[in-house]
Order: C-alpha cells, then sequence, then structure tokens
C-alpha cells in the first residue's frame, strides 16, 4: 500500500489501526497509508508532532465487586480490556447478573489481574480491533492457558459489525449488505481462532459476539479521522437485555464441580 501523503483512504474496507497504534501512541505508517484524507492530522504526524491524547475525552474504566465469596456458589472473574470504554459497562453487566444468579464477581481491567487462583470461573472480554480481539485479550489468554484450562472460561467480543446502520466491510473489502447478523456474529467470534489456537489447552465454554459502542470523542483523532473516512456512524449498540440474558444462561457452566 502507497505511503504517499494525501492519499485519500479507500472506502470500502475496515480501518486497520493494528495494536502498535495503541501501544506506541499510533502507527504512523498505516495512518499515513489509510487516513491520507486527513491532511491536517498528516501534517502534524509527519512532522511528529504530538498527535495522539488531542481530542480525546477522559474516560472511565469500570471495575466493581458484587455478592459475597464464601456464600457465592461460583467466585467468577469477569477480566476485560478496553480502549474505549464501552467494554466496561458490557462487563460489569455481565458481573451484576452474574452475582444475581448466586455468584461473586469481580470485574477487573485485564491489567489489573494478578491473580487467578481465587476464582472458579473467569470471563475474559474486550473489543475487536482490526479484525482481531485487542491485544491484551490475546495476550492474557496465552500468558495464563494453564491456569485457564483448570477453570471453566467464557469469552466476549465487543464490535461494530453487528451493530445496526454500521458500513458492511472487512479489511479483505466490502461484505454482503444484507448479511444476517447471525452470519455477522460468526465473522467476529472468527478473531478468536487464531488465540485458542495459539493456547489450545484453553477451552471455552462459550463465545459471545456483543454489539459495542462508538463515540468519537473518545478515540484518538488518527482513529477517528479513519473511522469516519469509512462511515462510522456513532452510537451505544449494547443491546443490554442480550448481554445479560447470555451472562444467565452461562452461570450453570461457571459452577464449580
Ligand atoms: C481503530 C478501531 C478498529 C476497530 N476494528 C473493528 C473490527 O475489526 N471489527 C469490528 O467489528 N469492530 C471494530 N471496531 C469497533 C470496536 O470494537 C467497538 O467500537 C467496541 O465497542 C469498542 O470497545 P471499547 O469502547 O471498550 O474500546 C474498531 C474500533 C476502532 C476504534
Amino acid at each position: 500500500m502507497s505511503e504517499k501523503k494525501g492519499e485519500l483512504s479507500d472506502r470500502g474496507r475496515f480501518p486497520d489501526i493494528d495494536e502498535r497504534s495503541d501501544e506506541r501512541g499510533f502507527s504512523r505508517r498505516r495512518f499515513l497509508a489509510e487516513a491520507g484524507g486527513a491532511i491536517g492530522l498528516i501534517s502534524a504526524a509527519s512532522w511528529g508532532l504530538p498527535v495522539i491524547g488531542m481530542g480525546k475525552a477522559e474516560i472511565e474504566f469500570i471495575q466493581s465487586s458484587c455478592g459475597e465469596a464464601d456464600k457465592a456458589e461460583a467466585r467468577v472473574l469477569v477480566a476485560y480490556a478496553s480502549r474505549a470504554g464501552s467494554t466496561g459497562g458490557v462487563a460489569d453487566a455481565i458481573g451484576k447478573e452474574l452475582c444475581a444468579a448466586g455468584a461473586a464477581a469481580d470485574v477487573l481491567l485485564l491489567k489489573q489481574v494478578t491473580d487467578l487462583n481465587s476464582y472458579d470461573a473467569v470471563i475474559v472480554g474486550g473489543p475487536a480491533r482490526s479484525e482481531k480481539w485487542v491485544k491484551e485479550a490475546r495476550d492474557f489468554v496465552d500468558n495464563h492457558q494453564q491456569a485457564l484450562s483448570q477453570m471453566p472460561v467464557a469469552c466476549f467480543i465487543t464490535c461494530l459489525k453487528t451493530a445496526p446502520g454500521q458500513p458492511s466491510l472487512s479489511l479483505r473489502g466490502p461484505e454482503p449488505e444484507d448479511e444476517p447478523v447471525e452470519l455477522k456474529r460468526l465473522r467476529v467470534k472468527a478473531y478468536l481462532d487464531p488465540v485458542l489456537k495459539k493456547a489450545p489447552l484453553v477451552k471455552p465454554v462459550d463465545i459471545a459476539v456483543f454489539a459495542g459502542a462508538l463515540d468519537y470523542s473518545r478515540l484518538k483523532r488518527p482513529e477517528q479521522a479513519m473511522l469516519k473516512s469509512t462511515g462510522f456512524i456513532e452510537g451505544d449498540f449494547r443491546d443490554w437485555e442480550r448481554i445479560r440474558g447470555w451472562a444467565r444462561g452461562l452461570f450453570p457452566s461457571l459452577l464449580k464441580e
């Protein structure tokens, strides 16, 4: 792909910002390649100015606990990654629903998790990013493969592909506009295939795909530019009934044996 300044992004492709953008501020190469239409930003990026952080609203990452560990039927960790905060709401709703069903649950950011020994089951969640599960979630499953193989594990992915009104795109090009949501979910679920291939001892009891949220004020400017240029619309697409229903249905498979 060309890296010429001022080149217009291809509206037929899902924007591709990979993890490097999150770890090092942003991926200058990909930004230049894919968001070339955003001239002002490109000029700043080309000069190496500190673009990142500018224009990004403060984000709250929910962490919570509920239930009484010594009386609970299962102690569950709901560990999640997030960039713009919306996955935390999903994790929190799952934790609360599990507690209502008889569990004790800790909802923690993945990077805050130090120990899995005090849990009977773990749910790992995170958003889709450039057709992958976000890096911290992938690394978590990989790094804790042994411990996770000894207890019930479930995973969830938040995304925009299954949200109504969003463009039907992939990194390989346009996808059918009228594709049923179940098929879109399968496409997103497949983001976990390489993760589970790398950590074959981890056998999730279930993998859920939930529509997430998009709030441009919570994204770095290069990300805003990329998603806007490909026609992604803002909104909160989280389906709370579906999310809680999943947690309720999942509970029996998380119980200690
Ligand atoms: C840079 C970027 C890349 C994304 N890539 C994908 C993707 O490949 N597939 C998808 O369905 N959603 C994708 N999304 C949508 C996010 O997964 C969705 O907005 C999610 O709810 C964000 O979660 P968070 O608010 O916890 O960060 C992307 C969003 C951004 C900002």
